[in-house]
């Protein structure tokens, strides 16, 4: 039996009808540019998030940088992030004019290690991007506080963390809810995917979220008036309707991927070798990934290739050590636990419509690997 990573034809055949439905009603209607879906998935993403505002984006790469792009950032500017984690989070710093500092990370969770950021903070720095990795917020509850003190804007990278939550004070705070932005990725494979790219920012701030609204359109409220210099990230009428339609599944395959979670971990608990996804009690993890760390990951890679068992590698190598950002002068050895989890983490398949003979196909051929 092999099994994939990810099934989206298996999702597929779940929301079919729905999909198709919603997709039919804007192709009928011929109106493709900023239809009516757009403001509904905004007001709908913006609920879930506790968030005022919600502002629809061609893509969470955008969604990153229309913020940072707002910042009016100079290449002296500095915005630190992690360096664990996709590209984009980074790539964008750059892409907006300013300059990335990494800092390194929490060896338990694999999100940004808070006392990393505080002893990096300069008199260039800008902001600070968090990334919720895997699916599972950072330490909010302290790094909101610290972007306050130095007066930094805080943009939250939730690509990966629709619906995630933290308690914090007693108190359960989504993904979004407290930065200054927090943004989304709808690619595909994401926990809410279209069929196609997507983004959306999300904002508590009534001038800033006006001020993201005019930046995804060439940077005009008015049609052929413009205030400042912006660009085209609308996000498609249809990826709205797409989205819209699986929205109310989402509660759902959430919860498939907890339990899934709660399996896996329970079959490499006491395994010498495995050490299973570390989850902090203060979070609510929606499991966008399931990622263990193991020694000889490559070899186990090899081996899972060749038993058709789907894995990958996120991310393998740290974005400080990316040929790219070369001329920011980091070594090998800068970030020593980014680098270690780069050489050790593997994701297994996690998504919501596995079935429990797949898994636990993946559990015996990754747990006899070790014997
Ligand atoms: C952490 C993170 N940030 C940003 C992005 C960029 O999102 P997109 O692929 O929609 O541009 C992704 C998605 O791959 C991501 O995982």
């Amino acid at each position: 039996m092999t099994v994939p990573l990810l099934d989206l034809v298996a999702q597929y055949q779940t929301v079919k009808d729905d999909v198709l439905a919603a997709l039919m009603t804007v192709i009928e209607r011929q109106g493709f540019i900023m239809g009516p879906e757009v403001a509904r998935l905004e007001a709908e993403i913006a609920r879930l998030s506790h968030a005022k505002h919600g502002i629809a984006c061609a893509s969470g790469t955008d969604a990153l940088l229309l913020p940072l792009k707002a910042l009016n950032l100079q290449p002296w500017d500095e915005v630190i992030t992690t360096p664990f984690t996709f590209f984009a989070t980074a790539g964008t710093v750059h892409n907006a004019g300013g300059t990335p500092v990494f800092v390194d990370i929490d060896p338990a969770t694999f999100n940004i290690s808070p006392a990393a950021i505080e002893a990096a903070i300069t008199p260039r720095t800008r902001a600070i991007i968090v990334v919720h990795l895997f699916g599972q917020m950072a330490a909010m509850e302290t790094i909101g506080p610290l972007a306050a003190r130095h007066d930094l804007a805080l943009i939250e990278d939730g690509a990966q963390s629709i619906g995630a939550r933290r308690k914090i004070g007693g108190t359960w705070r989504m993904s979004g809810e407290l930065g200054s932005v927090g943004t989304l990725s709808f690619f595909p494979t994401k926990n809410l995917g279209a069929w196609g790219d997507a983004g959306l920012m999300v904002t508590q701030d009534d001038a800033l979220a006006e001020r993201l609204a005019k930046l995804r359109l060439h940077g005009g409220s008015r049609q052929y008036y413009h205030d400042e210099v912006g660009t085209n990230s609308r996000m498609d009428t249809l990826q709205a309707a797409v989205l819209l339609a699986k929205l109310p599944y989402l509660a759902g395959w959430t919860e498939a991927r907890r339990s899934n979670a709660t399996r896996y971990t329970a079959a490499f608990t006491g395994h010498s070798d495995i050490c299973p996804p570390r989850v902090d009690p203060a979070n609510d993890h929606i499991f966008h990934q399931y990622t263990i760390q193991v020694p000889r990951r490559d070899e186990l890679q090899g081996h899972l290739k060749a038993e058709g068992i789907g894995h990958a590698v996120y991310y393998p190598l740290a974005l400080h050590l990316q040929p790219c950002f070369s001329p920011l002068g980091y070594k090998a050895g800068s970030l020593p636990v980014a680098e270690a989890a780069m050489r050790s983490v593997l994701s297994l398949p996690i998504y919501p419509e596995l079935k429990q003979e797949q898994q636990d196909r993946v559990i015996e051929t990754v747990t006899s690997f070790y014997g």
